[in-house]
């Protein structure tokens, strides 16, 4: 995890979105979705102090919830998202180098998935519905078509070129 992951929560944040559903086990989902609007992801400490402030939850199964949801992120989000296609057409067309290229250039080893700087976060992504164009990435809202290697790697020196 990186020292981003350590985010300063606000606790009367916190307890504003609780109230707001009662503080009830079954508005788990509908919190940490609120939660990870405010943040962008869902803090470390934001899911211990949920799961200590609502009855009959514990910090554990308020990890299990957010693990098990694709849609919950338990690390930063980079100013740069990037998405890499990985649904059928993509991945028949090359999204896995692709996606091993663009670790590569942003040195995201063992696993990591956020830049240490925090300007970059990948995920791979089912389908973008843009099969046509495959292998599609997405970087914020922006697509890019039939991506390869050699061409990610221009799109990501342009941006590194801007931010470094
Ligand atoms: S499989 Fe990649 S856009 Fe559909």
């Amino acid at each position: 995890m990186s020292v981003e992951n350590h985010h300063k929560i606000n606790t009367s944040k916190l307890d504003e979105i609780l109230a707001s559903y009662d503080y009830k086990k079954s508005n788990l989902i509908a919190i940490l979705q609120k939660i990870q609007d405010v943040y962008k992801y869902l803090p470390e400490d934001a899911m211990i102090y949920v799961g200590t402030k609502i009855e009959g939850l514990s910090p554990a199964t308020v990890f299990g919830v957010a693990t098990f949801y694709a849609q919950f992120s338990l690390e930063p989000k980079g100013k740069y998202e990037i998405k890499v296609c990985d649904g059928t057409a993509c991945h028949v067309r090359g999204s896995m180098p692709v996606l091993n290229a663009i670790k590569n250039k942003l040195e995201l080893t063992n696993g990591a998935m956020t830049t240490e700087d925090g300007l970059f976060s990948l995920e791979t992504v089912s389908c973008l519905g843009a099969c046509g164009l495959a292998p599609v990435v997405v970087i914020n809202d922006k697509v890019y078509p039939q991506m390869t290697s050699d061409a990610i790697n221009i799109v990501l020196d342009t941006l590194l070129k801007e931010e470094r």
